[in-house]
């Protein structure tokens, strides 16, 4: 299972959330079963243009470069918003056609998870025990919402 090793590792250094051909940087995610199901969950902020997306969307990929690759891609595709900018254009990058009927990845990365969404939960921030984290993350509101996908398939692209 070397592409969960390297998600793992990789998610410190971000990997790409596909939803709608919007490519958003993600440093959260976790691996897991949920109802039987292999699943990967996200975290979005309510104030993310990808929360706009996913409310129409039933499906995400996520697309995990190789480590120390897409440096530059990862960097513009987590400070810049879908809502100004159409960032695939403008990095001049190509989508992947998906393989599992989720959203298409990223072309270019190592490994491709698609995944149908089973179950969201906006996150209740009072929840958190630890006072620190909870003024740390969320001074300013902008809570998350967590997205369970079930995986339906992981591709690993040939480079
Ligand atoms: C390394 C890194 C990791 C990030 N992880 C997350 C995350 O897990 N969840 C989140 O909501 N935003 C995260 N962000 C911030 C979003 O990527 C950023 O706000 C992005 O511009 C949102 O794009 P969108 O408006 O097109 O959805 C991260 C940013 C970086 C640089």
């Amino acid at each position: 299972m070397d592409w969960m090793k390297e998600t793992a590792q990789q998610l410190k250094k971000g990997a790409f959330l596909m939803v709608g051909g919007n490519p958003m940087t993600i440093g959260w995610g976790q691996f897991g079963v949920l109802w039987n199901k292999p699943t990967f969950t996200v975290y979005v902020r309510k104030s993310r243009y990808t929360h706009d997306l996913l409310l129409q969307a039933d499906t995400f990929t996520v697309s995990v470069p190789t480590a120390g690759a897409m440096q530059k891609e990862l960097a513009f595709c987590g400070t810049k918003s879908g809502r100004d900018v159409q960032k695939m254009q403008a990095l001049n990058a190509k989508l992947f056609h998906n393989r599992f009927g989720a959203q298409d990845g990223f072309d270019g990365c190592r490994y491709h998870i698609e995944c149908l969404i089973l179950f969201r939960a906006d996150l209740d921030e009072h929840a958190l025990e630890d006072e620190t984290l909870q003024s740390r993350y969320y001074a300013d509101g902008d809570p998350h919402t967590m997205y369970v996908g079930e995986i339906l398939g992981v591709t690993e692209q040939t480079l």
